[in-house]
């Protein structure tokens, strides 16, 4: 790799032991992926957050970086902890676990990575403009920073990505290149999608595909004429979980699509399609539900408004997590829909998710709206699942 003499400087350890080591990834990711030389980002953010994945080996290594002066060069938010900063109590989360997760918390601090959080930055002031090189983990965000903002990211990885906050830059590969943002194959959706277990069904069935043929990882996707931000955001955590999709293309909605023209290659989605992926994603009855969550990703401000509205002088009867960002739940607070979703006895998790918070064995069956939690509450919290309609899933925590 050709890196300037700034770079070579960091590499020879010129601005300390954590910058030195985060060169030392970058460039050796860089020679294995065939980089030619590294690029300056502009921002980053950063997953393996949750001390549940971390663990004390996890630990070990983010305090080497930051007792060894590893400041952030751009700005770097954070992924979803394992728990809900101010109210883990209320969630069940242990203190001893709440301690742990604070030292994490507390070793990105110190590098200047501010703690958002959150699986959506870009709802709340990290938000790369088109065509702007950033590196970012979080496959959802990834999915979504490169579809729908245009934006160009690796998926990177805890480390790697942490080494481009330490040094503001990544090695030039991958999805950062031209040649690598064509799309690959042709989906031609034939079926009705409408709210978002529809958007993430879609991302299933596509994801399936792509993983089972191999046939290239940039869909050129017809047959959607509209998606709200929230379809997009579901959609991106879905194909990204299913298929490993870091890019796709959607005439009428993502902005690179006129640079190309769809592919002869490729395959239909049709409306039995998806409701297979549906029933798929659907292994509890009605009756086993104890546990339901929605926001994953974390919601935007409209779905909790929704949310409200629907909740509003009822009351749940089984413990219901809203997971949301705290800027976004800050506003809830303000226009009263915090107060309106307390009252009727669900619980926000902020800061956190049904995913990353530490709850494998306390539920038997989830009931969300997103097909990427059914995904992980099932690989890793072993729960039964059941995708719904955003107001059926609502309506489940009232039964
Ligand atoms: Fe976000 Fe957790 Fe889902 S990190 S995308 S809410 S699994």
């Amino acid at each position: 790799m050709n890196l300037t003499e700034e770079e070579q400087a960091i590499l020879a350890g010129d601005s300390g032991p954590a910058a030195q080591k985060a060169m030392q990834i970058l460039e050796m990711l860089g020679r294995i992926y065939g980089a030619k030389q590294m690029i300056p980002i502009n921002s980053v953010q950063i997953a393996g957050v949750s001390y549940a994945n971390l663990g004390e080996a996890g630990l070990d290594w983010l305090s080497e970086m930051a007792d060894g002066g590893g400041k952030t060069q751009v700005l770097t938010t954070l992924n979803p902890a394992g728990m809900d900063v101010e109210n883990y109590r209320a969630l069940g989360i242990s203190e001893d676990f709440a301690e742990n997760q604070r030292r994490v918390l507390k070793a990105f601090e110190t590098m200047g990575v501010v703690t958002t959080c959150s699986c959506t930055p870009y709802l709340f002031g990290n938000l790369p403009r088109f065509g702007e090189h950033i590196a970012w983990a979080e496959s959802s965000a990834v999915c979504y920073a490169n579809a729908v903002l245009g934006a160009r990211t690796n998926r990177e990885g805890g480390p790697s990505a942490l080494a481009a906050a330490l040094t503001g830059r990544t090695p030039a590969y991958g999805y950062h290149l031209d040649e690598n943002r064509h799309p690959t194959l042709h989906v031609q959706v034939e079926a009705d999608i409408q709210d978002n277990p529809d958007f993430g069904a879609l991302g299933k069935v596509i994801g399936d595909r792509i993983q089972s043929d191999s046939s290239g990882r940039v869909p050129y996707i017809t047959g959607i004429p509209n998606a709200s931000l929230e379809n997009l955001k579901s959609f991106c955590a879905s194909i990204a979980t299913y298929g490993g999709v870091a890019l796709f293309h959607i005439p009428g909605i993502t902005p690179e699509v006129d640079r190309y023209d769809p592919p002869a290659e490729g395959f239909r989605v049709s409306q039995r399609d998806l409701a297979d992926a549906r029933a798929n994603l659907t292994s509890a009855s009605a009756g086993e539900v104890d546990f339901v969550s929605l926001g994953c990703p974390h919601l935007s401000l409209r779905e909790i408004q929704r949310v409200a509205a629907l909740l509003e002088g009822k009351r749940v009867t089984k413990e219901f997590w809203i997971t949301t960002s705290r800027p976004v739940k800050g506003i809830a607070d303000r226009m009263g829909y915090t107060a309106i979703i307390e009252a009727a006895g669900a619980k926000f998790a902020t800061d956190t998710c049904c995913v990353v918070a530490p709850i494998e064995g306390r539920f038997y069956a989830l009931a969300t709206d997103s097909a990427k939690a059914c995904y992980y509450a099932h690989a890793k919290n072993h729960f039964e699942t059941r995708l719904l309609d955003y107001e059926a899933v609502i309506q489940e925590a009232l039964e």
